[in-house]
């Protein structure tokens, strides 16, 4: 099959592509037939340096979360997903290829009235957002900032937040970005580039902070007492690490979202069921060939995509 090979780390031009055997399912596992491959700044972070989430174990094909269709099953996988169409989440490692091969309980069917590539769209960034929104729990006519507005978990966690009854503050990086985020329901933008942004902003009574450092430790400094603040991410390369004690001192809650199996399973499938019902809408804004993948992450981490970025594996 036609794969995606990353044998060391690097720049994105260790992604190559190339070969390799196809997989064969085992207990309890299905192969996948894959239509379109998930891309996440998180898989551009593993790339580089090996750091994050994943096993690094080289070579490796890297890719995380797929869509397309069952082929095959080991034993015991359960029968009625065979010819189904389905996401599935991969442990970090396959997913930039053909066919992937996928634990049972890591599959979830596609609903009708989702297409495939909405699905996989939804697939790691709709679990992140629902599960970032069950943690701080923003009520109706709550006040809640969302950084990094118009990227993959952004575009999502403003939609949920406007649906929640929230007033949505999109914080992103220029003019294209803060329309997107208008555009999804966001009442208030701004572009935090700018110097002096925080102020302008005002009180907030909760913060998704998945940019991290400087501006992420700016958004805390604006939440009002009995707030919530949900660090997720770092794409600015290092955490907001607020203290406890900074946020007890201030009557600010430190929230994260939930990491059981449970969780994050229920959180994946609520998202692709709101997003059949037309409720959520994933924003898919870059499209490249699999054997582009170093070029997709490399618009990934130039801070040049909005919403998500797939590979069309067929192409
Ligand atoms: N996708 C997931 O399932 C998942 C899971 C766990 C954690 N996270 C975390 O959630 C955050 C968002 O993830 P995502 O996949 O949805 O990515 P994304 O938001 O689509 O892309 C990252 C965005 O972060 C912003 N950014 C701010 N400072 C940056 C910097 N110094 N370098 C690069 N980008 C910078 C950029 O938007 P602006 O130009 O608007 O600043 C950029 O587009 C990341 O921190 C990620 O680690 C994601």
């Amino acid at each position: 099959m036609r794969a995606i090979w990353l044998k060391q780390f690097g720049d994105p031009s260790v992604l190559v592509p190339g070969a390799a055997p196809d997989p064969v399912p085992g207990a309890g596992e299905v192969l996948v037939a894959v239509e379109y491959a998930n891309t996440t700044f998180v898989e551009t972070r593993f790339r580089a340096t090996g750091a994050g989430p994943f096993r690094a174990e080289l070579p490796m094909v890297p890719g995380n979360g797929v869509g397309g269709t069952v082929t095959a099953l080991g034993e015991g996988a359960p029968a009625g997903l065979l010819g189904r169409r389905v996401v599935a989440s991969l442990s970090g490692r396959g997913g930039y290829a053909e066919l992937a091969v996928a634990a049972a309980s890591a599959v979830h069917p596609v609903p009708d009235g989702l297409a495939l590539d909405e699905a996989v769209a939804l697939l790691a960034d709709g679990r992140t957002a629902v599960l970032q929104l069950r943690a701080a729990r923003p009520a109706a006519g709550e006040r809640v900032l969302v950084e990094a507005a118009a990227g993959g978990v952004g575009t999502l966690l403003v939609q949920l937040a406007v649906a929640a009854g929230a007033r949505v503050v999109a914080a992103a990086g220029g003019e294209r970005k803060l329309a997107l985020a208008r555009s999804l329901g966001a009442q208030e933008a701004v572009d935090y580039r700018e110097p002096g942004w925080a102020d302008r902003v005002g009180p907030v009574d909760v913060v998704f902070d998945g940019v991290g450092g400087e501006i992420g430790r700016a958004a805390f400094g604006l939440l009002r007492p009995g707030g919530r603040m949900d660090s997720f991410g770092l794409a600015a390369g290092e955490w907001a690490a607020i203290p406890a004690e900074a946020a007890a001192g201030r009557g600010v809650e430190l929230v994260a979202g939930e990491r059981t199996p449970e969780a994050l399973r229920s959180a994946t499938a609520h998202a692709l069921a709101e997003g059949a019902a037309g409720r959520l809408r994933p924003v898919i804004g870059q499209r490249f060939a699999l054997a582009e993948a170093a070029a997709a992450h490399t618009a990934i981490e130039s801070r040049a995509t909005v919403g998500k970025t797939l590979l069309e594996v067929r192409r």
